[in-house]
């Protein structure tokens, strides 16, 4: 239910205008306030009486509109939602909020905004698949961006391919979430998660099994009970959570410096897989081939331990988890772990070949705190998360 909340609804100019028309009926529907406002483009496909009529309100359209401003000025407007939902969100739009472009209502609007923001692109499928749209996705994501859709399917146009805009339906789901209230509102939690690539040389790299999914479904279950994710990710085979903050890396190097980046937090959890050694001295060009049936010995040095410097940092966050995936006496090195590297909670799982846990939908894990250990049946890894994330706030709240 959205009892309550505000949501401030742009709609750009395209055709997929005319499913807002629905988007506003549910979330009324849902107990929401909406309040709209026009781009001069979404004048031609929908009418802002239609939309005022829907809403039951004053329907915003220009940026320099005196009454406006004397009304309610842009800043207060774009402060007063709970949620900016710009739906549907054109490839102009989007490149305008990548980019920083403030030059009429709705992107000025989005761009004085505090609070969080959903969009439901919708656009033909070679524009969403330029290399120019999808750098525009990747930063709107990076900056915490929540996205509906687009959808595959049949185009107005007549093409077929992704870009279609999500159904009023999923689009007021993905409002739900995005509104997520819950005991961790107010929180926030860094999270390092997937591989780390440790180069060899510009073409070879040094990796491991992990997909990411464990770490993924975490912050997904922890933003669900409101928790704001700064989402540190190496080279995962899952697509990172929506509405976290993701920071791309590739190397453990790089993890260390962005998790010390995304400090202050009241929780860090090390879900990453991160590789131990790096090579001391990549090569900058490709090794070749010599001749002799041999490669130069390859000489390694220790990545820095990310989870055991912030365990003694002067910023640590009041709660440190660690994961230790062992294919052995898992308990005994799990237990060595968790003194060693000073973190309070150490998840430890099997993570042995015939187990199908690395890369695999499930794991079996055993919590290990200071007050003993705690074995939790084979589960998904949904599921585990969700058990993890409902912990997490016992122990946060
Ligand atoms: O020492 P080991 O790699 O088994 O420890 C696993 C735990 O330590 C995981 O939580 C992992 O994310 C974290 N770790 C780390 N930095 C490293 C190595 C491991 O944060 N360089």
């Amino acid at each position: 239910m959205l009892a309550g909340k505000k949501i401030l609804l742009v709609i750009a100019g395209g055709i997929a205008a005319f499913k807002s028309l629905d988007l506003i009926r549910r979330l009324r529907e849902q107990g929401a306030e909406v309040t709209s406002v026009l781009t001069a483009a979404a004048e031609e496909f929908v009418t802002p009486l239609t939309v005022s009529v829907l809403t039951g309100n004053k329907v915003y359209r220009e940026l320099f509109d005196l009454t406006d401003e004397r009304e309610m000025g842009h800043i207060e407007l774009s402060r007063a939602a709970d949620l900016l939902v710009v739906a549907p969100a054109t490839a102009n739009l989007i490149g305008k909020m990548a980019g920083g472009l403030a030059d009429d209502l709705a992107s000025t609007l989005l761009m004085a905004t505090d609070k969080p923001v959903l969009i439901a692109p919708a656009m033909n499928v070679r524009m969403w698949l330029h290399p120019a749209t999808q750098r525009n996705v990747a930063q709107l994501r990076a900056d915490g961006v929540h996205f509906s859709g687009p959808a595959e399917g049949e185009m107005a146009c007549g093409e077929y391919g992704p870009g279609r805009m999500s159904e009023a339906h999923e689009i007021a789901e993905a409002v739900s979430e995005a509104l997520a209230d819950g005991p961790l509102k107010g929180k926030h939690i860094v999270i390092t998660s997937g591989p780390t690539h440790e180069p060899i040389d510009p073409v070879r790299y040094i990796a491991n099994r992990s997909s990411g999914a464990q770490g993924t479904a975490l912050a997904r279950s922890l933003m669900g009970l409101g928790a704001s994710v700064t989402f540190v990710t190496g080279p995962a085979t899952v697509p990172p959570p929506q509405g976290a903050k993701v920071v791309q890396v590739e190397t453990a190097a790089q993890m260390h410096e962005a998790v010390f980046k995304a400090l202050p937090a009241d929780a860090a959890i090390f879900a990453a897989a991160v590789a131990d050694w790096r090579v001391v001295a990549a090569s900058g060009s490709k090794i070749k081939k010599d001749g002799t049936g041999k490669i130069a010995p390859l000489n390694f040095t220790e990545n820095p331990d990310i989870l055991a410097e912030v365990s003694s940092a002067p910023q640590r966050p009041g709660l440190v988890i660690g994961f230790a995936a062992e294919t052995d006496d898992l308990l005994k090195h799990a237990e060595a772990k968790l003194a060693r590297k000073g973190c309070d909670w150490i998840i430890a799982n099997d993570v042995s070949p015939e187990t199908g846990i690395m890369g695999g939908s499930e794991n079996a894990v055993t919590i290990l705190t200071a007050a003993g250990a705690d074995a939790l049946p084979r589960m998904s890894k949904d599921q585990v998360a969700q058990q993890l994330a409902a912990r997490i706030a016992e122990a946060l709240t």
